[in-house]
């Protein structure tokens, strides 16, 4: 090989390395790049700062679900409790807690002023905290909008006709004489909770928060899934809870069976089950640290509420058809859609109907 020759292979040696060490340095860049972009996208302040939008299946990636609920958790300020009760009234509003509390102590089945008037829950069993607790069905807004217009019978109802109702349906029971020592205690009590609620407004927290739709009809099979990781150390196997051992209250209530809610009850809509399991359950969660996704809280709704319980006749409900929830579970309806789908969705084509249906009436 002569001089020349060396010299060449030796620039072409040259020129292979260069060329090498700039891929290497290609790829180290995109490979920084791409980790980069994916933590950027990932990070709460991003998320926080961009409107958050669901995918094109209509659901959101689970950090942008955290991100959200963090956004919504800390810009508003949610309804608590007010802290003084007053003098005059104190022995009146602790005994309506108490009521509230411990409903079986007084109307369960060894109830002290009507043994078995009721199936043995506790109004707190839903109405969590006392009925306090943010998105636990808390009554913050009853005193600042009732008396209300109530779709459900078609009629102005003041907080005794509502305060009955849950018995007649949640606690498939009696319901209470309005001037009893009992019904008034309860009454007063939900008065002083609400009393730092402007007249005619909702609350922050109030109630319950339904989660996202599902673009499918909620299933019962994934729901018995779900079920038996989360729900059943707790409500048992067979949905019916546990007693204590005198027989006086529950200690986890049943979540379907004869002494469960009714079928003309509130949870017995999905909604509103899915909601209350979502920001509340297991026991212990919170909205600000749930436990279930979205879909989770559907299917294990469904799930819970595809179980049998116990009728109530509800034929006078929702006298005026297009004021029926979307989720009703009984017909007629005047959407043509099936009880079926009413009942487990989807939900999103009725509502959809709905609007139609509002364009042309
Ligand atoms: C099995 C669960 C359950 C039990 C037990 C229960 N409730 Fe309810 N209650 C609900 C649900 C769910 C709603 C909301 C229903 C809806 O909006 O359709 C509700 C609504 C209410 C409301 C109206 C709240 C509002 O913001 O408008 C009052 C008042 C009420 N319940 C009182 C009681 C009282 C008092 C007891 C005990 C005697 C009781 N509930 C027991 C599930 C229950
Ligand atoms: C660690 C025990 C525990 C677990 C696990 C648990 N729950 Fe509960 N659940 C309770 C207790 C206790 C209450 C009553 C709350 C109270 O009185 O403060 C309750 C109340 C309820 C209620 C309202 C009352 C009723 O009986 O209708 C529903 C609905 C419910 N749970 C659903 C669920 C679902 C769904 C799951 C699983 C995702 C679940 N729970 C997991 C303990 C538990």
């Amino acid at each position: 090989m002569d001089k020349r020759e060396q010299e060449k292979y030796a620039e072409q040696i040259l020129r292979l390395m260069q060329l090498i060490v700039f891929l290497v340095f290609v790829i180290i860049g995109v490979g920084i790049w791409l980790v980069g972009s994916y933590q950027h996208q990932n990070d709460p302040a991003t998320l926080l700062q961009s409107t958050i939008e669901p995918d094109s299946n209509g659901l959101f990636t689970e950090a942008a679900r955290e991100a959200y609920r963090l956004k919504l958790a800390d810009s508003v300020k949610y309804w608590q409790a007010p802290e003084q009760v007053p003098d005059n009234l104190k022995s009146q509003i602790n005994y309506g807690k108490e009521l509230i509390i411990h409903t079986s102590h007084y109307f369960g089945p060894r109830g002290r002023i009507k043994p078995n008037a009721t199936n043995g829950m506790d109004c707190q069993n839903c109405h969590l905290e006392a009925g306090t607790k943010t998105f636990g069905n808390n009554y913050a807004s009853v005193y600042a909008t009732y008396p209300k217009y109530r779709a459900r019978s078609g009629s102005i109802e003041n907080i005794y006709k509502r305060v009955n109702d849950c018995f007649e349906r949640s606690l498939n029971g009696a319901t209470l004489d309005t001037t009893s020592r009992e019904m008034q205690a309860i009454k007063a009590y939900i008065n002083w909770l609400g009393s730092n609620v402007k007249k005619g407004q909702k609350a922050k927290g109030a109630g319950l928060r339904v989660p996202k739709f599902l673009n499918r009809a909620a299933d019962t099979l994934l729901g018995r899934k779900v079920y038996v990781a989360k729900c059943q150390s707790c409500h048992q196997a067979d949905g019916q809870g546990k007693m204590d051992t005198e027989d006086v209250s529950f200690i986890y209530p049943p979540l379907w069976g004869s002494r469960s809610f009714n079928s003309g009850a509130g949870l017995y809509r999905l909604s509103n089950l899915a909601a209350f399991a979502h920001d509340n359950m297991p026991q212990g969660v919170s909205f600000k640290q749930t436990q279930l996704s979205d879909e989770d809280a559907w299917d294990v709704a469904a799930f819970i509420n595809s179980k049998p319980r116990p009728t109530k006749d509800i034929s006078k409900d929702w006298p005026k058809l297009h004021e029926k929830p979307f989720d009703h579970p009984f017909g007629p309806y005047k959407d043509g859609f099936s009880e079926l789908q009413h009942k487990y969705g989807p939900f999103q084509p009725i509502k959809e109907k709905w609007m139609e249906l509002k364009k042309t009436s």
